[in-house]
């Protein structure tokens, strides 16, 4: 019998500041209900530029890894869209950070917000053949549009990891996947360019339509319907979109049978409502929201997974609960959502403009900066030496 492969252990590193979207709303001269009705966000997190990728990469995983697992991972790979290099990936540092041994392999995966479920393929398929073997798959950005730009009040900064290995003790990975491919120009972010450049109309049409028509050869190819899932959890640009993708889903199904879906969907917002877009870590927060929120599943249960990047790539697969799963899960996780400082929208507007600017020597340092000594996460970016990158563990 084939082996089962998932989702082992899941963590979830934050930056430790967030912005209230009504003082966006206000600081924008835009209806507070366009925000918190219309995209039902609520708060966003926002990332001081000493929290990058890799610091917050490897804050989530420290929180679940235990030096047994650090033996036993054989590759790191990170999705992200929020590279710190063209060259090196942030795999690399964030392997070295968490002190994993040497014989492993190291990459970043590119696809928008898709590269996450990319990684959790190549995961999978690599402990097919090396079966006591596990993987570190993170997915980890930082989203920002620009200042008073129609994307600004979807942005956000976070990052989840994954231990993906045999035998998982939250979820298991299910074969049946369909993937779909469009060459559109929805959203994306040229080398010139520290913002992306978004057609926000087009991506949610292109969104939605990929939904439909991948879930459609999904339910074709492998004979299956609505009945065959317990859950869904859709990639969160911000959780309306999420809304409209079980609208469209469900658009011909008795209003009973929808509701029950409904509940289990703002079980799997309640993070995300307070995080913003995570990019690539977006579908897992809203699936680790889902697992932690929600009373109503039980092992055995099929959740149904959309992927979905710009550009475009989508991903529509499935996972089963496992045994207990909730005794590896935290119950209280909010509390470290009210532990965060709340921002005024000029602090905000501080912190965003803040970047590495260099000395001639190509030095830059952040060590007396008090973003430092406020983080309550493992990692930090605390310098720049000679145009290196210098992380700093400080828990
Ligand atoms: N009270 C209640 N609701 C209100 C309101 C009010 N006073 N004013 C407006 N609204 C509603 C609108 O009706 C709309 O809801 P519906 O779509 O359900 O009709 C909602 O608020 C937003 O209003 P607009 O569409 O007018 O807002 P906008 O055009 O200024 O911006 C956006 C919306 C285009 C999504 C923009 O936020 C954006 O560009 N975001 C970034 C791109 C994005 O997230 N795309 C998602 C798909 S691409 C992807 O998934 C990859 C990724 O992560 C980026």
């Amino acid at each position: 019998e084939k082996i089962k492969i998932g989702i082992d252990k899941i963590g979830f590193a934050m930056p430790k500041y967030f912005l209230d979207i009504r003082d966006l709303a206000i600081g924008r001269n835009e209806n507070a209900n366009k925000f918190v009705k219309g995209l039902i966000q609520s708060e966003m997190s926002i990332a001081p530029v000493t929290e990058d990728i890799v610091a917050l990469g490897a804050s989530a995983a420290e929180q679940i890894l235990d030096e047994e697992d650090k033996e036993n991972i054989e590759m790191v790979i990170v999705g992200t869209e929020s590279g710190i290099d063209q060259s090196k990936a942030s795999a690399v540092f964030i392997h070295n950070l968490l002190e994993i041994q040497p014989f492993a392999r190291c990459i970043e995966i590119k696809e928008a917000c898709y590269g996450a479920t990319a990684a959790l393929n190549f995961a999978k398929n690599y402990i097919e053949q090396n079966e006591n073997a596990s993987v570190l798959v993170i997915a980890s950005d930082i989203a920002k549009y620009g200042i008073d730009t129609p994307g600004e009040s979807t942005q956000g900064a976070g990052s989840i990891a994954m231990l993906i290995k045999k035998e998982p003790r939250i979820a298991v990975i299910n074969d049946e996947s369909i993937c779909q491919t469009r060459d559109i120009m929805d959203f994306w972010r040229p080398n010139y360019s520290d913002f992306p450049i978004v057609d926000g109309h087009f991506s949610t049409k292109q969104y939605l339509d990929c939904l439909t028509t991948t879930f459609e050869e999904y339910k074709k190819r492998y004979n299956q319907d609505l009945s065959d899932f317990d859950a869904f959890c859709f990639h969160l640009p911000f959780p309306k979109l999420g809304l409209k993708a079980i609208n469209s889903i469900f658009a011909k199904v008795e209003k009973e049978e929808k509701n029950k879906f409904l509940e289990k969907f703002h079980a799997s917002i309640v993070y995300g409502k307070r995080v913003g877009n995570i990019y690539t870590g977006s579908l897992y927060l809203s699936l680790l929201s889902l697992l932690e929120n929600c009373d109503n599943l039980k092992a055995g249960d099929k959740i149904g997974m959309y992927s979905y990047g710009s550009g475009a790539v989508c991903e529509f697969f499935n996972l089963t609960l496992a045994d207990n799963f909730k005794s590896h899960l935290r119950n209280d996780r909010l509390n470290d959502f009210d532990n965060r400082k709340q921002l005024s929208i000029e602090e905000y507007e501080n912190m965003f403009f803040e970047k590495i600017i260099l000395d001639e020597e190509g030095n830059c340092d952040f060590s007396n900066n008090r973003f430092i000594q406020e983080s309550d996460n493992a990692f930090v970016f605390e310098k720049v030496e000679n145009h290196k990158r210098i992380y700093k563990k400080i828990k």
